[in-house]
């Protein structure tokens, strides 16, 4: 994969300004059982927070929330105080813990999403070669999306996700199935982005990852949050009995 500085700084979104994101009283029940219940988060400009926590903790769906994927049974969610308005959602880019591609090529999928986000006609082969270029998915630009590996698939969301340049990127597990030196490159797209202003929320269970590119950490827990606290200070010490068993290793339920 080549260098992610190759991106060129363009204007597709020039009006800025939809954090903080926060979310009020949010209760999610499905089949009996409360899958989230967190009072408040606010998610502001600046660094990367990590979203962590054992499987099953409601990472995933808390995403979905707050994309606007699913609607809460109880509680809001605001973005820079304002409920959610048409338009909101071109801004914000998501990456599914299993990526949903579209059935056709490669490069439409690029080419799709960058049509859906407005960009015309005439600039998106070059922003659709670019995003190529960023994924090293240049040899499988006319293959069936669908076809690609797992490892492609995900390098292939990614920069499909962030050739819209979105205001906010959510990314669940972005790295799971990549070999060493994808994920490394994937890193290396996810830190360019997040220093050109990007939001990234992003989950992962690698905690060296967390480190590696995390500003400040949510660390979830049966569909709570148990801490929300800065990256240093939560890998220093983490503050709750949770998110320490987590980091030592120990099977958290
Ligand atoms: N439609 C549903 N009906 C009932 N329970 C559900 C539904 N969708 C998800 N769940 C449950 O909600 C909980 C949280 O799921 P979620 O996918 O958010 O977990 P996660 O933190 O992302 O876990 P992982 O690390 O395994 O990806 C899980 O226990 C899951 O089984
Ligand atoms: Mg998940």
């Amino acid at each position: 994969m080549r260098d992610a500085g190759a991106i060129a700084p363009s204007a597709i979104h020039a009006a800025r300004g939809i954090l903080p994101l926060s979310a009020e009283g949010l209760v999610l029940r499905m089949a009996g059982q409360t899958l989230i219940d967190i009072a408040r988060l606010t998610i502001d400009e600046g660094g990367p927070t990590m979203v962590m926590g054992p499987n099953g903790a409601g990472k995933s769906i808390l995403l979905r929330l707050l994309h606007g994927l699913i609607e809460p049974d109880a509680g809001r969610i605001l973005w820079a105080g304002q409920p959610a308005r048409a338009g909101i959602r071109l801004r914000q880019a998501m990456v599914f813990q299993r990526p949903v591609l579209l059935r056709r090529s490669v490069a439409a999928n690029i080419d799709y999403a960058l049509k859906v986000n407005g960009v015309p006609r005439v600039r998106r082969p070059a922003a659709v070669a670019r995003a190529l270029a960023l994924g090293g998915l240049e040899p499988q630009a006319r293959q069936p999306a669908r076809t690609l590996s797992g490892g492609e698939q995900q390098r292939l969301a990614l920069v499909r996700a962030l050739a819209v340049e979105p205001e906010i990127l959510f990314l669940d597990e972005p790295t799971a199935s990549l070999d060493p030196a994808a994920t490394a490159a994937i890193e290396r797209l996810i830190a360019d982005a997040a220093a050109r202003g990007t939001k990234i929320v992003m989950v992962t269970h690698d905690p060296g990852q967390a480190r590696r590119l995390g500003a400040e950490v949510v660390f979830m827990h049966r569909g709570r949050i148990a801490e929300h606290t800065d990256a240093d200070a939560f890998f220093r010490q983490p503050g709750s009995r949770e998110a320490r068993a987590f980091l030592a290793g120990e099977l958290v339920l």
